[in-house]
């Protein structure tokens, strides 16, 4: 990893849109060194969805008011862990929620966002099903959280993990606008418009640079969310993603019956690449050791245990792999770290910090 390359993606992101909050989102990798990393900057902001990454941050020595809660579906155990550490920002969708976060407006004045349901065009990822309320339902829980002595202060969306379409953030804004004004004709003072993440990484090919989403967003604020002036963003891969790549070594190498080879690395989906199923594809390169005729070979890549869920993906290589050979998957920053479990004997991957080492992460992959 290379905490450095998450400082410059973050302030890159903090660049574009410069009268934002950045909120590094803490789930995409909480590595100690990232979060230390993060927190060192003046006025970083994160993203949480846990207690257990509270006390992450606070371990890194960032405050509450810096935190933004944008789980919208809490355990109640955890809201008073958050609140305990000066956490006041909570995102919401649901009136169970209300009632968890009321009970602890008498000690703080506790904000409320709710999350909507948006367009999720160009998102390999949509969160839209799993979360998020419609406007009028919208309006409806932001009138019920003030009458329960919590404070309504805005409206959040997310239009899907590795958005590669700066519009869809235009469409977001379009769809959240009637309830902004539906709440600020109700008389609630909406000032927070949490735009999510979404973010993309580069992962096969070039994606929208954060001041293509910005060239997008920025004109469309004061029309459809007046007032907002707390803008929140919560990226994730467009953070994290370039900060991590994989070292992985070939275990086995075997031709089965329909003529396909495989190669077994000693890493995999229980590694954290739980991700690559479902459509990500970070870029492998082999590392052999010696020098051999170059003829192109097509390898089914497989993770090391007994499990069929582990396998990767299909990739065309230069050279003939052996046991022992390596290969390289690049951006593996985002989502992995932290996924990784012991399933099956396999321990998980160690980390190494090319920063410490003085190191790009080119450089410390190189002689890996
Ligand atoms: C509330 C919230 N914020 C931010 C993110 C990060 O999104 P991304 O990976 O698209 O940057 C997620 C992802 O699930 C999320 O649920």
């Amino acid at each position: 990893m290379s905490p450095a390359r998450a400082v410059a993606n973050y302030q890159s992101i903090q660049r574009a849109f410069p009268n934002a909050h950045v909120c590094y989102t803490v789930k995409s990798n909480a590595h100690p060194s990232i979060l230390a990393a993060l927190a060192t900057l003046e006025n970083a902001w994160f993203e949480v969805a846990s207690a257990g990454e509270v006390l992450a941050l606070a371990a890194c020595g960032v405050r509450g008011e810096r935190i933004l809660y944008s789980n919208p579906v809490k355990q109640a155990s955890h809201i008073k862990i958050a609140v305990d550490h000066g956490v006041t920002c909570f995102s919401f969708d649901s009136e169970a929620e209300i009632e968890k976060l009321a009970v602890h407006a008498d000690r703080a004045e506790i904000e409320v966002y709710c999350r909507m349901t948006v367009p999720h065009a160009g998102a390999l990822w949509p969160l839209t099903h799993k979360f998020g309320v419609e406007p009028r339902r919208a309006v409806d829980l932001l009138k019920l959280a003030r009458g329960r002595g919590l404070k309504p202060v805005g409206l959040a969306f997310h239009v899907g993990s590795q958005c590669v379409r700066p519009e869809t953030w235009g469409d977001a804004l379009r769809t959240i606008a009637p309830a902004w004004h539906e709440a600020q004709d109700a008389g609630l003072d909406l000032d927070l418009l949490d735009l999510g993440g979404g973010f993309s990484a580069p992962y096969t090919g070039p994606v929208p640079p954060p001041s293509a989403i910005a060239a997008v967003v920025n004109p469309l604020l004061a029309d459809m969310a007046p007032g907002a002036k707390r803008i929140m963003l919560e990226p994730v891969r467009g953070v994290s993603a370039t900060a991590g790549d994989m070292i992985l070594e070939v275990v086995g190498v075997a031709e089965r019956p329909d003529g396909q080879t495989w190669l077994y690395l000693d890493g995999g989906y229980f590694s954290g690449l739980y991700e690559i199923p479902d459509g990500i594809r970070p870029a492998a390169r082999p590392i052999t050791r010696d020098t051999r005729p170059a003829r192109m070979q097509t390898y089914r890549l497989a993770g090391p245990t007994c499990d069929s869920i582990d396998k990767l993906f299909e990739m065309r290589s230069p050279v003939e792999m052996k046991v022992g050979d390596r290969l390289l998957l690049k951006m593996c920053g985002s989502y992995v770290y932290g996924v990784g479990s012991p399933f099956n004997g396999f321990e998980v991957p160690a980390v190494l910090n090319a920063d410490t080492l003085g190191m790009d992460l080119d450089e410390l992959t190189g002689i890996c």
